[in-house]
């Protein structure tokens, strides 16, 4: 098989940069190595910034998230037994976020793929990468036990943290930042209308805890829990107990508890590997780069990496410049480390840390009250929730 671009990964990265390209005129194949079933119904992010909808909509995949996406003016940071509301979308000057599930986006993608008919492999075994330093890149795979070879002029690596395609860039010339925190984050979904409209970020002397929603009816909700556990510490009673005293420090406010039909437990990390391409394999999204959840951010990266790849991968076929692609890890890692640096805040600030002493504690209700209060401080902070444009970064040193 020939293609241009060879995309390992049907996550959103993978999924969205074989949209874009296929509205590019461009030729992709995608290889993932689940089923599409499992694809469709891994849960995981929820917050969607202004330009990750506009990506959508523009591109022509838009209709059902703007039908059943819910969006949000506000959001409530409560801390020190307080709500305090902030209208992000005022303070942004015009940008929501949005809640629309990530298996929703997936779902989707996958359909838009399938009904134009281009190459999207499910349940692929043994994907490698070879030759990325020349001009001839191929990928091999195993697909329903016959080997397949495809030749293409790109790799893209979004292959998520746990994938192949990071490996490939020498380790001479590969440079890591990771931080793990000491903590990790039990999240549920429940059969119970969300007390509030709103996404609830609560910073509580017990731990964090967090309500977010998924319709009118199910509440998306997590509470922060020691790095070690597994769901089997925590049966609902427990749960419920928990999620109860971190929220409900506001008088008269109650979260209905109902049928818990989804339970995990995701670790907390920041990651970042430098440069994000090697030769012809460029990577995007978690492949590249992990944020902590807490800033809803990595879905939304992802994106801004695929559609900076795709602006890069038109230039060069539109004229032959290479420039945009010689320059592709430079330009996200301009958003990437700002991101990184928002997410990281919220993370530290939010959370309950083992070590921490009452100094520390004071200093996160300090940062708090700053970002709750200062009328420049809230505009900061709004504008980096709903999401900086990644186009402001094509030009900026
Ligand atoms: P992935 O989603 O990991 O996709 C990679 C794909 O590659 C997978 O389908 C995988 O099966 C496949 N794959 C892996 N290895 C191979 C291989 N060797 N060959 C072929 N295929 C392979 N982000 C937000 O923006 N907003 C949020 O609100 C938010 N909330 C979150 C809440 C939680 C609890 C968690 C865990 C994450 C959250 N995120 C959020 C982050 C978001 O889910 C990720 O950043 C996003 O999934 C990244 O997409 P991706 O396509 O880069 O990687
Ligand atoms: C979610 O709805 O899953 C969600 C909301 C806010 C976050 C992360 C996840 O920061």
């Amino acid at each position: 098989m020939k293609t241009q671009v060879a995309i390992i990964g049907g996550g959103p990265a993978g999924l969205m940069l074989g949209h874009l390209l296929h509205n590019a005129g461009i030729d992709s194949i995608i290889v993932e190595n689940k089923s599409r079933k499992y694809i469709e119904e891994r849960v995981r992010a929820g917050v969607l910034e202004q330009g990750t909808v506009n990506a959508m909509v523009d591109s022509g995949v838009g209709d059902r998230l703007l039908k059943e996406g819910l969006e949000h003016d506000h959001i409530d940071l409560r801390f020190n037994g307080k709500p305090h509301r902030l209208n992000v979308k005022e303070l942004s000057r015009g940008r929501s976020v949005w809640v629309y599930a990530q298996h929703e986006i997936v779902k989707d993608l996958v359909a838009a793929r399938l009904s134009y008919d281009e190459p999207l492999y499910f349940e692929v075994d043994d994907v490698s990468i070879h030759d990325i330093d020349t001009d001839k890149p191929f990928i091999r795979f195993i697909h329903e036990e016959k080997e397949q070879v495809v030749e293409c002029d790109f790799v893209a690596g979004c292959d998520g943290f746990h994938g192949v395609s990071r490996h490939m860039i020498p380790e001479s010339i590969l440079r890591i930042y990771d931080r793990q925190y000491p903590f990790a984050w039990l999240g549920v979904l429940a059969e119970a209308p969300p007390a509030s409209q709103e996404i609830i970020y609560a910073y509580h002397e017990r731990g964090f805890a967090l309500q977010s929603m998924r319709g009118p009816d199910i509440s998306r909700l997590y509470v922060q829990c020691p790095v070690a556990d597994t769901v089997e510490d925590w049966p609902d009673s427990r749960f419920w107990m928990e999620l109860h005293a971190r929220l409900e420090t506001v008088d008269g406010w109650h979260q209905q508890e109902g049928p818990i039909f989804q339970k995990g437990i995701t670790g907390m990390r920041s990651f970042v590997c430098e440069p994000m391409q090697y030769g012809r394999l460029l990577l995007a999204g978690d492949a590249a780069h992990i944020v902590p959840p807490t800033g809803a951010k990595g879905l939304n990266m992802a994106f801004g990496d695929v559609q900076t790849m795709t602006r890069a991968f038109k230039a060069f076929y539109e004229s032959g410049n290479k420039e945009l692609i010689e320059n592709y890890s430079d330009t996200c890692l301009k958003y990437v480390w700002q991101v990184q640096r928002f997410a990281s805040m919220l993370c530290y600030n939010l959370h309950r840390f083992p070590e921490h002493n009452q100094f520390e504690h004071k200093m996160q209700i300090a940062e708090l009250n700053n970002i709750t209060h200062s009328k420049q401080a809230m505009r900061a902070f709004a504008q980096n929730y709903t999401g900086l444009p990644v186009e402001i970064f094509y030009d900026v040193d």
